[in-house]
């Protein structure tokens, strides 16, 4: 049985990930430092599968607190959630963020290098593509500047690995999301926003159980049908599952290169507009919002040509944007 450490592991995409691991077979060990998520996630895995995996709560950036695990654990596999996320607050704390995000990725690669594990799945996100000049975004796009410091570690990071793997012959997988929304069918795991929800499907089913007052949608004048912005809303649990097939592509040899990156979305692009009117449809629920000013930093319009993924990886989104909300509207009402 292989064993593979997810870091970040219970948070909003790692919690789906380890069910997803644990599903197909694998032996999971999570290291969080609960900075954002709760212990109570480790349970809601643990009655979900029947497996209750391994916890270490270790802050990553304590290397003393690493090499010790790894000194104590032998890993086939790492899969690199944990980081900061908040795209606002890392403009305003960018040495924390290049501190958290870049530090313990080093540490990690480190580790790596000196122990001999290989199989890295690194957690990206379309932003380190910057502004895209040309949609639909396929990975030979340029990478343009990143817009936030959040976007930045993504982009540094995706460089420090690939340099990496050049140096050490480590093997790793970097998978760009688009925009991943919804949860678990069972209702046990999803998103856990701090505080006021920044995301829009947070905002909505928030509002919608009652708990915000109205939906601000932000802009209605951007260059699109409707007027509102367009994103590539992916299932959570569609996007766990390129997880796993990345890991076994790494772990069976099936990599082209050492260093391989992948969009990850669905390939079709949703307005704020539409998100709302399918919501609407797939819960009975009215929405209360209205429209306001553009919210500064959003761009018009990204979403993912996923042909790379579908083809190389033999992956695809499969959960349609009625059975996303739907899920989202199910954990909401569960919280
Ligand atoms: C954000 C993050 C990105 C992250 C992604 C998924 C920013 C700038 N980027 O992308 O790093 O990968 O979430 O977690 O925060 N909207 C409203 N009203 C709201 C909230 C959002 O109209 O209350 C609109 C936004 O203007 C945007 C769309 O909904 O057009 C999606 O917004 P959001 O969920 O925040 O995602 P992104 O900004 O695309």
């Amino acid at each position: 049985m292989k064993r593979i450490l997810v870091t970040g592991g219970l948070g909003f995409i790692g919690s789906h990930t380890v069910v997803e691991l644990q599903n197909s077979g694998f032996d999971v060990v999570i290291i969080d430092n609960l900075s954002n998520s709760s212990i109570k996630v480790l349970d809601n895995i643990t009655s979900l599968t029947g497996i209750k995996p391994d916890f270490y709560q270790i802050d990553l950036r304590n290397k003393q607190d690493i090499t010790h695990f790894f000194n104590t654990n032998k890993i086939d596999g790492i899969i690199h959630f944990a980081a900061f996320k908040a795209v606002g607050e890392s403009v305003k704390k960018p040495l924390d963020y290049y501190e958290n995000n870049i530090g313990s990725l080093v540490y990690l690669l480190q580790e790596m290098q000196h122990k001999n594990i290989d199989n890295f799945i690194f957690s990206s996100s379309c932003m380190a593509y910057g502004t895209p000049e040309k949609l639909p975004i396929t990975e030979q796009t340029p990478s343009n500047k990143a817009a936030s410091t959040y976007a930045n570690t993504k982009q540094i990071g995706e460089e420090i690995i690939q340099e990496s793997c050049d140096a050490y012959d480590l093997h790793a997988i970097t998978l760009r999301y688009f925009n991943p929304i919804g949860a678990h069918k069972s209702a046990k795991i999803g998103e856990l926003p701090n505080g006021v929800p920044q995301n829009l499907v947070p905002f909505v089913t928030q509002t919608a159980a009652g708990i915000r007052e109205q939906l601000s949608v932000f802009g209605n004048d951007y260059p699109t049908e409707d007027g509102t912005a367009i994103r590539d809303y992916i299932h959570v649990v569609d996007l766990a599952k390129a997880h796993i097939i990345a890991l076994q592509r790494l772990l069976n040899k099936q990599n082209k290169q050492n260093f391989e990156l992948f969009n990850i979305g669905t390939g079709k692009g949703s307005s704020v507009l539409e998100i709302v009117k399918t919501f609407e449809k797939a819960t009975n629920q009215k929405l209360n919002y209205k429209i306001v000013d553009r919210r500064p930093g959003d761009i018009a319009a990204i979403y993912a040509d996923t042909t790379f993924a579908n083809e190389e990886l033999k992956w695809k989104a499969e959960k349609t944007l009625e059975e996303a909300l739907k899920s989202a509207w199910e954990w909401q009402k569960n919280q």
